[in-house]
């Protein structure tokens, strides 16, 4: 049987969302480009977006796919880029977005990805940190929480592809 025990509540999540935009407003001017990882991170893009606004930034969106989890909770270890990272970001100050860094691979393929396209610099930010789990040498600049190695679903992480809509971050054992 599985169990779902809350982790963050929605009130706990959005306002550190606020935090983190508050944080991402000293680094970035006004006009600067969000790219969120999908699928993971699009309820956390969402947030994070209106928050930047209600601050007075506009941030363009542009979405990225890449792959690494299969359908259970362990990592390939590959990560795969499906379609092209967006011309658009070229020459852009980007803030790149995922859910969490967990072994860092997702992460540090992206961010370099960014830069091969010509993004002009990149900040990284996640939701989520497990630290515990890195398997390269990545840190994402602005973190909303640190968690120890546990699975975590819900506000956009996924465990086969269930839970993604749940309002909260939860575990699943
Ligand atoms: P990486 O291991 O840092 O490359 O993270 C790869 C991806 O694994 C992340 O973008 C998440 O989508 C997923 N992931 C890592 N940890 C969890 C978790 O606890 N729950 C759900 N997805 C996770
Ligand atoms: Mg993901």
């Amino acid at each position: 049987m599985t169990t779902l025990r809350t982790l963050f509540e929605e009130a706990d999540i959005a306002g550190r969302v606020d935090d983190l935009a508050e944080e991402i407003a000293k680094t970035f001017p006004q006009d600067f480009t969000i790219v969120g990882l999908l699928k993971g991170s699009f309820v956390f893009v969402a947030d994070l977006a209106r928050a930047m606004d209600r601050i007075g930034h506009a941030p363009r969106i542009e979405f990225v796919k890449v792959s690494s989890y299969g359908d259970g909770r362990d990592s390939s270890g590959e990560v795969r880029l499906e379609g092209n990272i967006p011309a658009a970001i070229t020459g852009q100050p980007v803030l790149l977005v995922d859910d969490i860094v967990d072994t860092g691979n997702t992460l540090s393929l992206a961010r370099r990805l960014l830069l091969e396209q010509g993004a002009e610099r990149v900040v990284t930010c996640v939701l989520l940190d497990k630290p515990s789990r890195r398997q390269t040498d990545i840190s994402a600049n602005i973190v909303g929480f640190t968690v120890p190695d546990v699975f975590i679903v819900g506000y956009g992480f996924d465990y086969g592809e269930k839970y993604r809509h749940l309002p909260y971050l939860a575990t699943l054992d």
